[in-house]
């Protein structure tokens, strides 16, 4: 008998040790037949069960009201349910977008009483695992904005996340700097609450399904994979930007964000390539949960000045870990508390000691 299960046990080793090796060839080989942006590894969401197109889109506002303070000390709450329960069916399936012409600020504040000052909010009647900060780089797209709270609000309450809105404002007329704007949002974020999730946000992407949940699994994200000017199809696979979500230790990991990138769109591939050359994996929601509204940009670019930005992807191996979150200066002109938003308003042309000055 014992001599029996001896050998079986050295057999099993055998095995495992031989997939083992089988693994590390498999890796070693990937490692070497891609270059850094084209072998980024994402994982996706299964297929649905129930496809979209049958389902009627929601009405982000519906029975929202239904949501309410309970008699109950905070400690007893009882856990927030993953699915409420029926009669208050607050996750569902695609929304509406709605796009209100006229819409005011105090409108949407008055749409959204539970939202705390500094645009913060906890569910009222249940205690939540989850934490995240929703950090939107800003250059004066005020429309944009209005449209963004007043869909994002309900969204993220139907959720029954713990979250906050902190909006980063740039001002002084260089070219909008995104990747600094996320890394200034994410560091004052952190200073005000231990958040276990960081989703970084264009405010002109509305999400168009609740199914596109704003938490953090154990993998970095890329959210908004499917947007309508695009037909809904992802255009370029190795694109890391418009709303993606990283825990803030995989943001420390890959140094946060470049801020040497003075103009629109051109660090997000700088930003994939930080997350390939550390080895990390990225998961993607369904095509049918990812989908998002595009708001057209109207801006006037103009009096923009762009400092020099570094090439495409220049140098992306040995610069990434002198530029980024450990190279960040900027002065914080004000941090203001709205009802539906902190307004961090910035100087972010004041360079950290040793990172590249703008000319
Ligand atoms: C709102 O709640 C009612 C029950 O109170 C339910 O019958 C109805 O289906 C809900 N509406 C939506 C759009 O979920
Ligand atoms: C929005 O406001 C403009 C001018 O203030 C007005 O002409 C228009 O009718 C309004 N639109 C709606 C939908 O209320
Ligand atoms: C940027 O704007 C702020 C506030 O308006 C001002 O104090 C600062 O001097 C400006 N910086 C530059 C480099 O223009
Ligand atoms: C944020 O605060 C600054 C400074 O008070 C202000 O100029 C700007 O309009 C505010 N932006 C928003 C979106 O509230």
């Amino acid at each position: 008998f014992f001599p029996r299960m001896e050998q079986q046990r050295g057999l099993l080793l055998l095995l495992l040790g031989l997939q083992l090796l089988m693994m590390g060839a498999l890796l070693c080989q990937n490692h070497h037949l891609h270059g850094f942006t084209s072998s980024l590894r994402f994982l996706t969401q299964d297929k649905p069960e129930v496809s979209s197109p049958g389902i009627p889109r929601q009405d982000v506002y519906s029975n929202i009201s239904q949501i309410h303070h309970v008699d109950i000390r905070r400690e007893d709450l009882p856990n927030c349910p993953i699915v409420s329960p029926p009669p208050l069916p607050l996750l569902g399936g695609p929304l509406k977008v709605m796009i209100q012409e006229n819409l005011t600020m105090e409108q949407v504040v008055e749409k959204n009483p539970l939202v705390e000052l500094g645009g913060q909010y906890q569910p009222p009647n249940c205690w939540t695992w989850h934490h995240t900060a929703i950090v939107v780089p800003y250059y004066g797209q005020a429309q944009h904005l209005q449209h963004l709270l007043f869909h994002l609000h309900p969204f993220l309450q139907r959720q029954q996340l713990h979250y906050a809105i902190y909006v980063v404002n740039q001002v002084n007329n260089t070219a909008f700097n995104r990747g600094k704007l996320r890394n200034v949002g994410s560091w004052e974020a952190m200073q005000e609450e231990d958040w276990d999730c960081v989703f970084f946000h264009d405010v002109n992407l509305l999400p168009e399904d609740n199914r596109n949940l704003y938490i953090c699994d154990i993998f970095s994200a890329h959210v908004s994979v499917a947007i309508d000017k695009f037909n809904y199809k992802m255009w370029m696979p190795s694109y890391l930007g418009g709303v993606f979500a990283l825990r803030p230790v995989h943001y420390l990991k890959i140094n946060g964000f470049p801020n040497t990138y003075w103009d629109r769109d051109r660090e997000d591939n700088d930003i994939a390539a930080r997350l390939e050359l550390n080895g990390m994996l990225l998961s993607r929601p369904h095509l049918l949960f990812g989908r998002y509204h595009m708001l057209e940009d109207g801006l006037d670019h103009s009096h923009e000045q762009s400092p020099k930005s570094p090439g495409f992807l220049a140098e992306i191996q040995s610069r990434w870990q002198q530029d980024g979150a450990n190279s960040l200066g900027y002065t914080l002109l004000s941090k203001e508390l709205q009802p539906l938003y902190t307004n961090l308003t910035v100087d972010i042309t004041v360079p950290a000691p040793g990172a590249p000055v703008p000319s």
